[in-house]
């Protein structure tokens, strides 16, 4: 089975356990429509990716448990930042936001079931490695929790004096580093090395966000543009302007590649890293700065 298939499998079993019996339908519909199709699914083939190269010949199981884990909190953050209360975004992955599609108290429920279907998803995937499961448990909680993870992140919104950096990494990093150190914490690898992929990769990843939010239309995108400006959000762009973004991307990607550890397939993931990050910067505005 190839990663891609692993995840999407993984995801399936996960939802289809609360389709059983008689759950209320609307909330079940709501759950499916914010997890499928998926986006990109950039943090599970992360966090599988460093699995991979900690350990090829290990079993990805537990690995594809954290994986499916990120994704559906990553799913529950979407679900949660298109409310009206935060960005009051219609469309997310080419489709009505699920508030739109189901209005807004399905949509605050199914961001909060998202949440506990993450755990629960751990919990069965470290069925048979039970020993893994309290230090790959910290780790989520660490990307999505207070001080410093997404629910921070999203809270940084709502004060005054906002640092960019901190910023982006509470609401986007974390996360990335959730997929890099628990995906070697599930293999039984020390976490701690791999922190600075996910912090790297992470802030590439929001740099590019910006860029995208800027220089694609909503058909493009998937999802409305102009949301920074439109909510006047600190943002790379008008930090470090749009060529400066794209230079600080570019040397994210090259310090991320960087920091990987020796490791059986540590080869294999720099020409990974390098190839998923070329995709990153909007291809009209890479043209008009080549
Ligand atoms: C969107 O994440 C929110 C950000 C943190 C940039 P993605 O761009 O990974 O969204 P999907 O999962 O592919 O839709
Ligand atoms: C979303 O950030 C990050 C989350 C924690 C949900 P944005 O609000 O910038 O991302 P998009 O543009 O809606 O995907
Ligand atoms: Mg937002
Ligand atoms: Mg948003």
């Amino acid at each position: 089975m190839d990663v891609d298939a692993l995840i999407e499998w993984t995801l399936e079993q996960a939802i289809a356990r609360d389709e059983r019996g008689s759950p209320p339908p609307k909330l079940a519909a709501a759950i499916r429509h914010a997890v499928f199709p998926g986006g990109a699914r950039v943090r599970p083939q992360l966090c599988l990716a460093v699995a991979y190269a900690c350990d090829p010949e290990g079993d990805l199981l537990p690995a594809a448990s954290v994986g499916a884990a990120i994704e559906l909190l990553h799913c529950a953050s979407l679900v949660h930042d298109d409310l009206p209360c935060f960005d009051g975004a219609d469309m997310r992955r080419g489709k009505p936001a699920v508030h739109v599609a189901y209005g807004e108290p399905i949509a605050l429920l199914t961001g909060d079931a998202l949440i506990v279907k993450a755990f629960g998803t751990l919990a069965e995937g470290f069925m048979r490695a039970p020993d893994l499961m309290v230090g790959v448990t910290r780790i989520l909680v660490e990307s999505i929790g207070m001080p410093n993870g997404i629910v921070a992140g999203q809270a940084w919104e709502s004060e005054d004096d906002i640092d960019l950096t901190t910023y982006h990494h509470a609401k986007t990093g974390a996360l990335f580093v959730g997929a890099t150190t628990g995906g070697a914490a599930a293999m039984g690898a020390d976490p701690e090395p791999w922190e600075a992929l996910g912090r790297r990769l992470g802030e590439a990843y929001q740099v590019a966000d910006d860029l995208r939010d800027l220089a694609m239309d909503a058909d493009a995108l998937g999802k409305p543009a102009g949301q920074d400006a439109r909510h006047q959000r600190p943002n790379a762009v008008d930090t470090y302007g749009c060529a400066g973004a794209v230079r600080r991307l570019q040397n994210l990607v090259q310090a991320a590649a960087d920091s990987i550890p020796a490791c059986e397939g540590s080869g294999a993931l720099k020409t990974l890293v390098h190839a998923q990050a070329a995709r990153l910067v909007p291809a009209p505005l890479a043209a008009a700065l080549a």
